[in-house]
């Protein structure tokens, strides 16, 4: 099959090749079909997406994206935003599982952050008031809020979990929340065997760092589940572990929960792990559970072993040096 590949920016285009070096090295009958989008590309030609991307992911439906840098304030608006839009990926999936070999807070979690994706504040329905107002607007429907929570019920089912917990602040938002909270009861009572839990989002954090172990399958509207999803990844060390998948009913794009770590681009030191593990979601949504296991069993070895890892885990290792040990596991 062929699936897009946007490297991106920063150190993007470095762990990209370590994902088409394994997808070589496991014999896997993808052929990556690259596409550059993001600032630099912008920088270069205007545009922020290269022509072609777009009809590319309607032809082939598979993506693997890394990071995309955005400029904070003013200029361009979000490759990520505008992707999630156009391909109507409406929810934002990220396992959050321990690591072995990684250090931090908690041990044995494992959460899965299940994120709409398309509205709330992130729709960038902005503007200035006057020179000294501005006004945002947060944009909740009761479609887009049905549809995450049924997604978040679906996944539980499918994955044999036992609780979904919203998140939420209906309590002060009434109109907007209180329809994502109305819209998750609704969706609930067709989930019998599955526990419906609500946690307004401020009290979630808390729950969060203090009781990881009693939290399942968690849904949320978009910016919570973005700031949520980031505290989820400090449970588990760090954003160096995190994938997510952006999951439509026709496209999917898969992609590394953090950014394009322009202080460390261009040096061969970027650890590859998070496109790696999107990767394997990718290859698991693809029904290639063997070998997306196969993938994060070698990974997991190398970081265990942590002799050849790169420096943000402790190592010496290069991008390269890290995704030939993998191979050698794999
Ligand atoms: P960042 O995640 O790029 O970097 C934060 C820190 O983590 C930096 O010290 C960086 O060196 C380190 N880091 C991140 N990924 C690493 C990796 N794979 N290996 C080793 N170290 C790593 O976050 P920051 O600095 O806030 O954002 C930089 C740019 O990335 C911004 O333009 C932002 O808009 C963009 N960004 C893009 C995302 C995406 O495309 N999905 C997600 C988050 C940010």
């Amino acid at each position: 099959m062929k699936a897009v590949l946007i490297p991106g920016d920063g150190i993007g285009p470095e762990i990209s090749t370590s994902v088409e070096k394994i997808t070589q090295a496991m014999n896997l009958d993808i052929e990556w079909v690259k596409y550059n989008a993001g600032a630099e590309y912008a920088s270069k030609t205007k545009e922020v997406f290269e022509s072609g991307l777009v009809d590319a992911i309607k032809e082939y439906k598979w993506a693997l994206k890394g990071p995309t840098a955005t400029p904070i304030g003013t200029g361009f608006r979000s490759v990520n935003v505008a992707l999630r839009q156009k391909f109507a990926t409406y929810a934002n999936v990220r396992p959050i599982r321990s690591f072995k070999g990684i250090d931090s807070k908690y041990e044995n979690i494992d959460l899965v952050m299940i994120r709409e994706n398309t509205e709330d504040l992130y729709k960038g329905i902005e503007y200035m008031v006057n020179d000294n107002m501005a006004n945002g607007v947060k944009l909740i429907t009761r479609e887009a809020s049905e549809k995450i929570c049924r997604y978040a019920f679906e996944y539980a089912k499918a994955n044999g979990r036992k609780k979904v917990t919203a998140i939420h602040k209906a309590n002060i938002m009434k109109y907007t929340d209180g329809l994502f909270l109305e819209a998750f009861r609704d969706v609930s009572k067709d989930y019998p065997d599955i526990e419906p839990q609500e946690v307004i989002v401020d009290n979630m954090c808390m729950q969060l760092v203090l009781r990881p172990e009693t939290f399942d399958v968690l849904v949320a509207p978009n910016l919570y589940g973005d700031i949520v999803s980031d505290l989820c990844a400090g449970l588990i060390g760090g954003l160096g572990f995190a994938p997510s998948g952006n999951i439509g009913d026709e496209y999917r794009i898969y992609e590394a929960v953090h950014g394009s770590a322009p202080d460390i681009a261009g040096k061969n030191i970027a650890n590859p792990s998070a496109l790696l593990l999107a990767f394997a979601l990718m290859l698991e949504d693809l029904g290639k559970n063997k070998e997306a296991n196969k993938l994060r069993d070698a990974l997991s070895k190398v970081v265990e072993e942590g002799q050849a890892v790169t420096p943000d885990i402790g190592g010496k290792a290069s991008t390269e040096e890290f995704t030939l040990e993998i191979i050698k596991y794999l």
